[in-house]
This record gives structure tokens, sequence and C-alpha cells, in this order.
């Protein structure tokens, strides 16, 4: 595709001698109105090279500048110069290049050769999966697929809860209360009922504490039966977290989790051990952060058992071995932010110069509108629910719309499931937010249902019009104020997915792909496709096959799906 502000770029480059290439890049605007342009070079920073008004310095450099085939006008205005490009020449650059990357439009290969991890979702073993875990899920997954298709080798890493004291805990509960065959039928409602009636009974029976610990202890010295619970529980767990991420799409390359990490934490003590970072402090081996405003990083408690912090330390040490990364990005929630600090700085003490490649990705807390969901035992809102519950909202509505449709079923799993993805990922990721069907759901309003319905709108219009001919587009056709429109926004996507990728925000692509739909509505409701005129109407044909494309393109990025028909 023609980058035409490098175009403008060179343009310049040509005539200003006082400023180099990348300079003049870093100026260059985009007018907030049509009418000024497509791009603009601003001229109050050469007004003291000139010593000259900043308009002055606009209508020289306009008068020396040569239009050419790509750009066809250039008007100074105010202390700006004005460029507008050959809008036909843009519907050719943009279009082709759709149409002849189809499913990797948007792609390139700027990472080509880099590692980059995306720990995501992360849930705790035997404890619900519930709506606040999509957050992390959701989002993750987008960032994996934005650094996918920026050419780098992208690694996904489910960081599973699954080790720890409570799981001593659990094992007690197992042991004296537990049904493993009831357990198995609803595992992680069960497992959270004697997780809770341990809690209970300790505050009466303070030996059961003392008891858990000892499983503990037995657990991470690899006592046969404290290691075969373990196991079982962790296996029930995964296959109801499984389900949930068959619905939603997403799966991961690995399932380390903190277990995994179990025997490789002496690894990194002995190095705390040697680099002299350790105190004693009631009996517990700590980090002193006070220097760096920060609590104590607790590494081994007193019993010797290690703690989060370790295991995390300890699979950042193992990452950088392994996958050699040149990111290693946590997607995990803003409470979090204390423990990812000390973590880095702790890294950092430790001598590890990668330190810096680790990133933490934090994001808000989603609440429920009351009455959302009512809330099964323990209050808890399950993800699964929510998701069942979009769906079943989602197929009432397709029915009314549209009652031919055929496969109903499947088409209000992609709707459903999609809308609840796309609301999640339409905000900065760093606000709370509040989830609401209704909201979500519309097909109307900024939400998934909408970009979806103007993708299977676009493909009923392919539909109709029967096979065109791309050969016979004439690019002139669509340089109309709609049409135009559209084709810049086509333009835009790579450049949202490098932003959204630099940013780790996926929303600066759901909200992208919003635009697009916009200005693709708006052309439709204008314009009349299929006519008689053999010209336009496979030019305008090409400019909805490209926006087909693109709206799916990006939507896939956020991991929605894009139904023909809806
Ligand atoms: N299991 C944790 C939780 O649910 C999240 C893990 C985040 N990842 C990490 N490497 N610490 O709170």
């Amino acid at each position: 595709m023609r980058d035409y502000k490098q175009d403008v770029v060179e343009l310049l480059a040509s005539k200003i001698d006082q400023l180099d290439k990348a300079e003049i890049g870093e100026l260059i605007e985009v007018p907030p109105n049509k009418e000024m342009g497509d791009y603009a070079f601003p001229c109050f920073k050469l007004a003291k090279v000139f010593k000259k008004a900043p308009n002055m310095i606009a209508e020289d450099i306009a008068q020396l500048l040569e239009k050419n085939e790509t750009i066809e006008k250039v008007m100074p205005a105010g202390g700006y110069v004005n460029f507008f490009v050959n809008k036909a020449s843009m519907a050719e650059s943009v279009i082709s290049e759709v149409l002849s990357k189809g499913d990797c439009y948007g792609n390139s290969d700027y990472g080509k050769g880099k590692t980059v991890i995306v720990e995501f979702s992360s849930p705790n073993i035997a404890k619900p999966f519930h709506i606040g875990h999509i957050r992390s899920t959701v989002i993750g997954n987008s960032i994996y697929k934005l650094y996918k298709a920026m050419g780098y080798d992208a690694v996904t890493i489910n960081h599973l809860g699954d080790y720890g004291t409570q799981f001593g805990k659990l094992i007690v509960a197992i042991k004296r209360w537990g049904d493993l065959e009831v357990i198995q039928q609803n595992p992680i409602q069960e497992l959270l009922k004697i997780y809770i009636r341990f809690h209970d009974e300790a505050e009466n029976e303070p030996a059961l504490e003392d008891e858990a610990r000892a499983w503990f202890k037995k657990l991470e010295g690899k006592d046969a039966e404290a290691v075969q619970l373990w196991q079982w529980i962790r296996d029930v767990s995964l296959q109801e977290f499984n389900r949930v991420y068959g619905m939603l799409g997403i799966s991961f390359d690995s399932y380390a989790g903190e277990s995994f990490y179990s025997d490789k934490m002496d690894k990194v003590v002995n190095i705390m051990e040697e680099k002299g970072l350790l105190k004693k402090s009631e009996g517990a081996d700590i980090i002193d952060l006070e220097e760096y405003s920060m609590p104590p990083a607790i590494i081994r408690k007193s019993d010797g058992s290690t703690l989060y912090i370790t295991r995390d330390i300890a699979a950042a040490v193992y990452r950088k071995e392994h996958y050699d990364f040149y990111k290693n990005i946590y997607v995990v929630a803003s409470q979090q932010n204390l423990h990812f600090k000390q973590w880095i700085k702790v890294l950092e003490l430790m001598g590890c110069g990668w330190a810096g490649d680790c990133v933490h990705v934090p994001f808000g807390l989603v609440s429920l509108e009351e009455g959302t969901l009512a809330t099964r035992k323990g209050r808890v809102v399950f993800l699964e629910d929510v998701l069942s519950k979009a769906v079943e909202k989602t197929m009432e509505i397709i029915r009314e719309k549209n009652p031919d449709i055929d496969n109903v079923e499947e088409v209000a799993r992609q709707v459903g499931i999609g809308a609840v993805i796309f609301q999640e990922l339409y905000n900065n990721r760093i606000k709370d937010y509040v989830f609401s069907f209704d909201k979500t759901l519309s097909f109307e309003g900024e939400t998934g249902p909408y970009v979806q319905y103007t993708h299977a709108r676009a493909c009923s219009v392919l539909r109709k019009a029967g096979a065109y001919d791309s050969s016979a587009v004439d690019f002139s056709v669509l340089t109309g104020e709609d049409e135009f429109s559209v084709i810049k926004e086509l333009e835009r996507l790579p450049g949202a997915i490098e932003d959204a990728c630099a940013k780790n925000e996926p929303h600066i692509v759901s909200r992208y792909v919003m635009d697009l739909a916009k200005a693709f509505n708006k052309f439709y409701h204008n314009n009349q496709i299929i006519i008689d005129d053999q010209k336009i109407k496979n030019s305008r044909l090409a400019l909805v096959d490209a926006t087909r494309q693109t709206i799916k393109n990006s939507l896939a990025l956020l991991g929605v799906q894009s139904p023909d028909r809806m």
C-alpha cells in the first residue's frame, strides 16, 4: 500500500533543508476536518529558523511544492501547509492492497524473529471462573493476536494458580468432608463449598490449619497421596476452565502454572542469597524494599514454604532461559500493581538485565449492573453463566429480526459471545466498567453486534450482486465524500494495529472498526450499489468487499467472529 504520509514527507524534504525526514514525519498531522485536506504540516517550529511568521512560511513552502500524481493539491492555511491526496490513486492503492492481502490485510513482519510472551487469564484452581476473570482473558487474547499480526513469535501462557498453601486446606477438606463422586459432577462448586467449610470449621478447630500446613509441606515434598489429590483437583478444574475457553475460542500454548516452578525456586533463592539480598524477619526470609518505598517482599516463610512472588520470580527467570523473550507481558488486574512493582525491583536487584522487558499490563474492575444475573450460591457470578445468557438473549433478538435464518444457534453463539468480548474491549483497559446485557447485546449504538451486522450487511450485498469483475473497477468513481471516507478508514488498519500493539490497548482496534462500520453505513445509506451502470456497480462492490474484509480482520484481532448472515 502506498504510504501517502511518506509522500508528503518526501515532497517537503525536497525543499526544506533545515529539517530531516524523520523530523518532518513527526511534525505532520492529520487535520481535524476534511476540508483542510488529508495531511498538514505546521510551520511554527520553522518560525525561528526562517525568522518569519508561520503563515508566511506556509505560503512560501506551498509555492515551492509541485504537486504530483499522488498529492493533487497543496494549500497554505494560517501556519499550516495542507496536503490533499489524489483520491482515485488512494482508492486504488488501498482497495488493491486489502483485496490482494485478504485475511492478512493489516499484518506486518515488524516483529519477525522476536518472541513475545503474553501471559493472561491465569485463574486459580478450585476457585470459580467468575466474571472478573473475563477481562484478563479477553484483553490478553487480543494483545496476543496483535503481536502475532505484527509478525512477532507470540506465545500464550496460562499461569494457573495451582500451588500454594490453599491446596493443603483443600486436601484436608476433601479427606474430611469430600465425596469424590459428588465433586466430579460439579467440581468447582463442590470444591468451593468444602473450602468455605474448611474456613468455617477452622474457626472452632484451629488444629485444622496445622493439618493443612502439614499437607502442603507433604505436597512440596512430593508425597504420593498429596500429589495424587492435587493432580485430581487440578484436572477437574482445568476441564471446567477449558469449557469456558472453548466458548470464547481461546487456547494456550502453555499451562505452566505456579506448580511448574515448585522445583525452580531454590535456584533463584540461591541467587538472592549470593547477592546478599535476603534478610531474616520473624523467621521469614525477606527482601527489604524500604529504600524503594515499598513493603518488603516475603520470599520464604518461617516454615520454609515459598510464596506467590517467589514463584513469579522463578517463572520470569525460567521464561528468559526457555523462550529468550523480547518482551514478557503479564495481563493482570491493577489490584496487583504493588506485587508486580516489587517483583520487577527484585529482578533488578538480582541483576537480571532483562527485567525491563517484563511488562505488567493492568486493567480496571468489571462490575455487574444491578439485577444482571441472579447470583448462585456464594454470590459469585460465573463467567459461563454470563456467556450462556448472552447467547440465549441474542437468539431471541435474531429470531425476531431474521426469522428465516438457518443456523440460528451458531450465529447466536458468535454474536452473543462476540458482543461480550467487544464490550470488554471497547474502553481504555484501565477504566473500571459496569457490565450491562442490554447495552452489550444491542444491535444499535456502539456495540459488537452493530459491527458484526455491518459485516453481514456487506456480505449480503455481495451475495445479492453475484460475482463482480474486480478488474473492471474505475477508482475515480470512488472519490465522492462517502466513498472516500470509507477508503480513508480502510487505510488506517495497519496503523491502528501498530498503535494498539505499542500501547497494549486493544480498544484502539475496537474504536477503529467502529469508525469504519459507521463510515460504511453512511455510504450504504446514501448510495445504491446494485445498479445498471456496470462500471459504478463494480467499483462500489469492490469497496464493499474491501470493507467486509477489513471488518473481519479487525474483529478477528479482538477475538470476535464475523458471521456472514445475522
Ligand atoms: N492467579 C492469579 C489470580 O487469580 C493471577 C496470576 C497472575 N499472574 C502472575 N504471573 N502472577 O489472582
